[in-house]
């Protein structure tokens, strides 16, 4: 299934799928990003806008989404941000650069080249000593390892969806032309919009561009 048909089945049927609250990271991404006066935030991947709210307290924010249908809860949701139907997978067109970026469980959603054409379409969306701010499953996350393997450390842990899990050092490689300034795990609790929770182990990386 192509994914923005999966994305905006998902989105249809469960609207806003994790719930109301933003990540606790985007917590830790606005104290950092207000640490280097950034003023504009580019967040690819937006979802229906539960981190872009956060942000757009403090920052001038774009929002990059494939599903449709999530721009349209996003709108409703985050009046404040700007929202763009797209795929940060193609090369951007409109030369607009960001103080920074905050990608949130994006990255870990694709093959090994896709991750790459991501993370250099977010870099050429950034202006000189931008900083960018990602997380992404761990490979100590309990879900590592299940299912098929489908390219060293990415496994189809869903049927018809794969994930990727990053070590540490995996993941600084992905980044390796900035200047890293911080790497770490933290646990996540999301809850459902039918008030379950699932439990995850990302990794974040903080990486400025040089
Ligand atoms: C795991 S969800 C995270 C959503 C959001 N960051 C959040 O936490 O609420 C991944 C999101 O990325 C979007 N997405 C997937 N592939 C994309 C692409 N190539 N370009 C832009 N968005 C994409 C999906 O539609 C979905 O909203």
């Amino acid at each position: 299934m192509d994914l923005d048909l999966y994305w905006n089945n998902r989105f249809l049927s469960q609207g806003m799928i994790w719930g109301q609250s933003p990540s606790k990271t985007v917590y830790n991404a606005i104290e950092i990003f207000k640490s280097f006066q950034v003023k504009t935030v580019l967040v690819p991947g937006s979802g229906y806008g539960r981190n872009t709210k956060a942000l757009s307290f403090s920052f001038q924010v774009d929002g990059i989404e494939i599903s449709h249908e999530a721009v349209k809860l996003a709108k409703d949701w985050d009046p404040h941000s700007n929202f763009i139907c797209g795929s940060v997978l193609n090369e951007p067109i409109d030369g607009k650069q960001y103080d920074a970026i905050y990608c949130y469980d994006l990255l870990h959603l694709f093959l090994f080249e896709d991750r790459i054409r991501l993370i250099q379409n977010c870099s050429k969306r950034l202006k000189p000593s931008g900083i960018m701010f990602f997380t992404c499953f761990s490979d100590e996350d309990p879900h590592n390892g299940v299912g098929r393997m489908v390219e060293e450390g990415t496994f189809e842990y869903v049927e018809g969806k794969i994930a990727h899990f990053f070590t540490e050092s995996d993941l600084i490689d992905h980044f390796r032309w900035g200047t890293l300034v911080d790497i770490g795990s933290t646990k996540e609790i999301l809850t459902y919009n039918d008030k379950s929770t699932k439990e995850y182990i990302l990794r974040f990386i903080i990486v400025r561009k040089t």
